[in-house]
């Protein structure tokens, strides 16, 4: 007994729960993800499964993206990048509707699967679909050797190493970056952005690790944060653009693990409905960074604060505007929109982490769930 429990001890280095050591994990595992791959200063980005593959995807008509759960929130983020960067159409499918769709596929589609255990049933049936019908697969897994990575015809490996914690955080932020790099090495390759801006992103992408690390510096006021709501029935979830995922995969976050009904939506369609939901008993997390759509989504927050909602935003470090309306705020470093992702994605991790362990819920093996769904 007492040999398991140092075992467990040492096995979370020292963090209460693994899903804390994984979400502070985070900075070393995207640069692990980087490591051979990204080589900024030389220009270079360097990834077997897509160079030994380049003209199946320059060639795609589009893509379609299948997963379930955060790694279905992942292909959100990276539909966006996809289409800014490479300017390939992307199609973002829950891989349990695509296998029963009878969906058009053919064989000018390039299909991404996205799967940090890459044993899901249901993305591997959309797989082994795709393939019937001519489409290439590539793989986006981070278990090594797992089903779908022998499945697919190509991949990359996240590297994020072994996630316990049933609620996902470092393979979410890895496939993010695994699908950034694919993006911009798709769009060097097709001339879709200049070269000028490729060096910026591979610039800025190799920060976001020590931004990650600075981010997670807002642990102790998260905390504050965190006990001032862990009582809430409900809670909201609003984001634009390339956060709308992001806020998806807050309040999946805080379901999975505080059981707390959370509601993620694109912060403007707040007023077809949510808005009915508002009164001051609602928190709602607002991902308001100063890129993209940030005047708009200011002005949710005023029709929020009208209604007396409880405002706990994101924002961008410096944010003056934001800080003089919300209850709380909580900032992250600056950076390109489309990396956004990687950094907003910290505090809403944390915050439904704390949640949960005030709330005395079991945060690495929440009830009813598992880590890898291999039945439909
Ligand atoms: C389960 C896990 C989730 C995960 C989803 C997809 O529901 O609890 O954390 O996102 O499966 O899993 P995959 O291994 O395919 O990414």
């Amino acid at each position: 007994q007492k040999l398991q429990m140092n075992l467990d001890q040492i096995e979370k280095a020292g963090y209460d729960h693994f899903m804390l050591k994984e979400i502070y994990e985070q900075p070393s595992a995207i640069k692990d993800t980087y490591r051979g791959r990204m080589l900024a200063d030389q220009g270079i980005i360097r990834m077997a499964g897509v160079d030994d593959n380049l003209e199946k995807f320059l060639n795609a008509k589009r893509i379609i993206v299948v997963a379930c759960g955060t790694s279905w929130h992942a292909g959100l983020v990276s539909e966006y990048i996809f289409e800014d960067l490479a300017r390939i159409p992307v199609e973002v499918e829950y891989a349990s509707e695509f296998r029963y769709r009878n969906p058009v596929i053919d064989k000018d589609d390039v299909v991404i699967a996205i799967s940090q255990s890459g044993e899901t049933a249901d993305t591997m049936a959309a797989i082994k679909l795709a393939k019937e019908n001519g489409a290439f697969v590539f793989g986006v897994c981070n278990v090594v050797g797992s089903s779908i990575s022998r499945e697919t015809h190509a991949g990359a490996y996240t590297h994020a190493g072994p996630e316990i914690g049933v609620a996902s955080t470092k393979a979410f932020t890895t496939q993010i970056t695994v699908l950034s790099l694919m993006a911009l090495k798709l769009g060097k390759a097709k001339g879709s952005i200049s070269n000028s801006d490729y060096h910026m992103y591979l610039n800025e992408m190799e920060q976001i690790p020590a931004k990650i690390e600075k981010a997670l510096k807002s642990n102790t006021h998260i905390v504050e944060v965190a006990d001032v709501y862990k009582n809430a029935k409900n809670c909201l979830y609003l984001g634009r653009g390339y956060n709308f995922p992001v806020a998806l995969e807050g309040a999946l976050k805080l379901k999975e693990i505080s059981y707390i009904h959370a509601e993620g939506y694109p912060a403007a369609e707040m007023k077809h409905g949510p808005i009915a939901l508002i009164d001051e008993h609602m928190p709602v997390v607002v991902i308001a960074t100063k890129k993209g759509h940030y005047e708009k989504v200011v002005s949710n927050i005023q029709e929020i604060k009208s209604r007396k909602g409880k405002i706990i935003a994101i924002v961008t470090e410096g944010d003056t505007s934001v800080k003089n309306m919300a209850d709380h705020v909580i900032e992250v470093p600056e950076t390109f929109e489309a990396l956004t992702p990687l950094l907003t994605t910290i505090p809403l991790q944390l915050f439904s982490y704390h949640i949960a362990v005030m709330l005395g819920k079991n945060v690495d093996q929440p009830r009813n769930l598992a880590k890898s769904v291999t039945v439909e």
